[in-house]
């Protein structure tokens, strides 16, 4: 399956294809000098599925982990890139997850002024979510994504049997991405992930619905001005949650999970919950509603004493709020 994102250029498509992996050639320019960056948690063999396609190419591996999106290694590349003689008419291929893919486009968007991006997502969250809509950025001072870009991909090729190495915390970490997407957005898709009985025959499809989802809101809103909002259903209270507990204890896609609770009505609440419950993702246990409120104060959204929220009263649809700050308290006390 083929989709193509319209954006202020020429746009660019996603391949959606089992062993996608090894007609890459086929979707990629790879006729000359090509850099794949990858991390040590990715399996080898996905970037070596790539190098074997290529005329010319060195693959750079990042240690595993956020804390690579760093500064650091964002000049180590550039070295790296400088040294293998990377001109302006060469490319980059990311292989790997979000924290390879939000990497290796920043290092192609600054590089000679932009050179040609290819990623190849390989965990659930950067298949149906990170990898479109050409946010790409790095760490710095502690703070998540605060050097970035919008720099749009050439190509994005989604291999589901990568997932096949994938261990179930993240895909099931990955998922609540499309519970979070479907519950704004498609209440056909949030009614497969409800009734899926086998979830690796169904991924294709829940990957497929995700990233249609995405398509649309990004075209719509390329550079989050407006509606490109609706993705952030769950994110303000699950930053919160993972900025206060989440540090090694829970992964980003659980706290987007809890996040989202407080933010709907009692009976969407009851169905996400059992979502949640039946992909073994953790709720949230001696939470402070005060401790987490410190956080959603700082959050990007807030704006004086007023936030903008997005409530989900009927799955499939969506409303924006404006409340009081103080407010978000009692909405946090009533919905985890
Ligand atoms: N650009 C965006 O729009 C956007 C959206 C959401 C999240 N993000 C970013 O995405 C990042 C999180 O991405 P993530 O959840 O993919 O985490 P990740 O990239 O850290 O990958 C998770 C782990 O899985 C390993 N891995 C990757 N593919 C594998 C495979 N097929 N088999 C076995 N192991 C594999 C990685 O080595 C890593 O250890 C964060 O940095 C976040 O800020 C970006």
């Amino acid at each position: 399956m083929i989709l193509h994102v319209n954006t202020n250029e020429a746009g660019y498509d996603i391949v959606l294809e089992r062993n996608a992996l090894a007609s890459a050639g086929k979707y990629f320019n790879l006729d000359r000098k090509v850099i794949v960056i990858t991390d040590s948690g990715v399996p080898a063999q996905y970037a070596l599925a790539i190098k074997t396609q290529c005329k010319a190419c060195e693959i750079y591996t990042l240690p595993q982990g956020e804390q690579s999106k760093s500064i650091e290694n964002y000049t180590r590349v550039l070295s790296f890139l400088v040294k293998e003689g990377l001109t302006r008419t060469d490319c980059i291929v990311a292989v790997g997850g979000g924290v390879v893919g939000d990497f290796a486009g920043f290092v192609a968007s600054t590089y000679m002024r932009g050179i040609d991006f290819y990623n190849v997502p390989t965990t659930l969250l950067s298949q149906l979510d990170s990898s479109i809509g050409g946010k790409v950025a790095i760490d710095f001072d502690g703070v998540k994504n605060i050097v970035g870009a919008f720099y749009q991909p050439k190509c994005v090729l989604i291999d589901p049997d990568t997932l096949k190495t994938l261990d179930k915390r993240q895909i099931h970490a990955g998922l609540c991405e499309a519970i979070k997407m479907s519950a704004t957005s498609d209440k056909d898709l949030f009614e497969l992930i409800e009734n899926s009985k086998d979830l690796d025959k169904d991924i294709d499809k829940i990957i497929e619905g995700g990233l249609r989802i995405k398509k649309d809101v990004v075209e719509k809103d390329p550079k989050e001005k407006g509606l490109r909002r609706v993705l952030n259903f769950g994110h303000t209270i699950g930053h919160g949650i993972e900025s206060r507990y989440g540090l090694g204890k829970y992964l980003h896609g659980e706290c987007v999970g809890m996040g989202m609770l407080p933010m709907c009505s009692s009976e969407a609440k009851e169905r996400i919950k059992a979502l949640l419950t039946k992909y073994s993702i953790p709720l949230c246990e001696n939470v402070s509603a005060e401790e987490i409120m410190e956080y959603v104060k700082r959050d990007k959204k807030t704006t004086g004493d007023q936030i903008n929220i997005i409530y989900v009263e009927k799955i499939g649809s969506f409303e924006e709020r404006r409340i009081p700050v103080s407010q978000m308290e009692e909405y946090i006390k009533r919905g985890l």
